[in-house]
């Protein structure tokens, strides 16, 4: 059949929205872009208020003087935490996971209006037995999110997705088990929040989905409008998740440009566990355009 006037003119107006859909948000070539290895653990009960508490924690003064997790506990890209102690009863009294830490290989990208960002790992899938487990259906074995801390948050700098942790909230010893994570004086339209993308696996390619959502009186797990797509895929044990951001988004959505450096931690959740059972990164810097713990290079 010949091709009509109107089929070529559908077709055109095909391509040239590909076209422009290319140029809006373009994959970087994975293999130029330097990976930086982030480790994540299993961290047992340590939430802000033990953390900052004087007696139990000895990192709280060096905290209060400026000091940032990291700078205390990463030395070469690996972290001096003491497991034994982080898996004994007196911080994990419910058992985490066999496997208490692993390393997360980061990479990261912008162009004029996006940012993307790549993290490539091996999930352990030995997590606990008594670990509460997500139920629903489809069943997401594998989770794994990037928060992002507002520039008001206290000490965002310095304690990554901590901001967020507190000691009554659900999966605590004896908190509230409908309590959410929450930021201590939130305030969404005055940068005191975390905004966060989460990839979720589906079983047998089915159900796999993402969401962008933030942290401020409580955790909401939608609203974002900066998160273009999260797309991952397992292959020989080693999972690899691609998030597309806009820059910019809206309420929520910690708002990012060239020059600028922002705080961010990392969650993995393995074997299909909820809630605290995850393994957490301390908290980084992601320089874009500027000078970070992971660097974004602009393509
Ligand atoms: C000034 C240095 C310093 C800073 C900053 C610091 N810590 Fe620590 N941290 C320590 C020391 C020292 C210990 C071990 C002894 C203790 O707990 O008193 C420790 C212990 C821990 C432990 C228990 C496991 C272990 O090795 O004993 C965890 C978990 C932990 N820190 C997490 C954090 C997190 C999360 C932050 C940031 C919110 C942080 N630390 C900030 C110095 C620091």
């Amino acid at each position: 059949m010949p091709l009509k006037r109107s089929h070529l003119a559908l077709l055109l107006a095909g391509s040239l929205l590909s076209v422009a859909a290319g140029v809006q948000a373009a994959a970087p070539d994975w293999s130029k872009v330097p990976k930086r290895n982030i480790q994540v653990f299993h961290a047992g009960v340590t939430p802000m208020e033990w953390i900052t508490k004087r007696g139990a924690h000895g990192g709280g003064n060096g905290l209060r003087k400026g000091e940032t997790c990291a700078g205390c506990h990463e030395d070469a890209g690996e972290l001096n935490l003491d497991f034994e102690r982080l898996a004994g009863k007196d911080l994990e009294p419910v058992g985490g996971s066999k496997t208490m830490m692993f390393p997360v290989a980061v990479q990261a990208a912008y162009d004029a209006d996006h940012l993307y960002m790549r993290l490539t790992f091996k999930a352990p899938a030995d997590a606990a037995a008594e670990a509460p487990r997500e139920d629903k259906t489809p069943k997401h074995e594998l989770k794994a999110a990037v928060m992002f801390v507002a520039s008001k948050v206290p000490m965002a700098n310095q304690v990554g997705c901590w901001a967020t942790c507190h000691d009554d909230v659900r999966s605590m010893p004896g908190a509230n088990k409908d309590k959410k994570k929450y930021i201590a004086g939130a305030n969404l339209g005055d940068e005191t929040f975390t905004d966060y993308m989460q990839w979720k696996s589906g079983e047998a390619g089915a159900g796999a989905m993402f969401l962008d959502g933030h942290v401020a009186e409580a955790r909401v797990n939608k609203d974002g409008k900066a998160l273009v797509k999260a797309e991952g895929v397992t292959q020989g044990g080693e999972t690899t998740v691609t998030f597309t951001r806009k820059l910019t988004g809206e309420a929520g959505d910690v708002p990012m440009a060239e020059g600028k450096a922002i705080p961010f931690g990392i969650a993995i959740h393995t074997d299909r566990t909820v809630y605290r059972f995850h393994h957490v990164s301390l908290g980084y810097m992601l320089g874009i355009g500027a000078e970070g713990d992971v660097k974004a290079v602009k393509q």
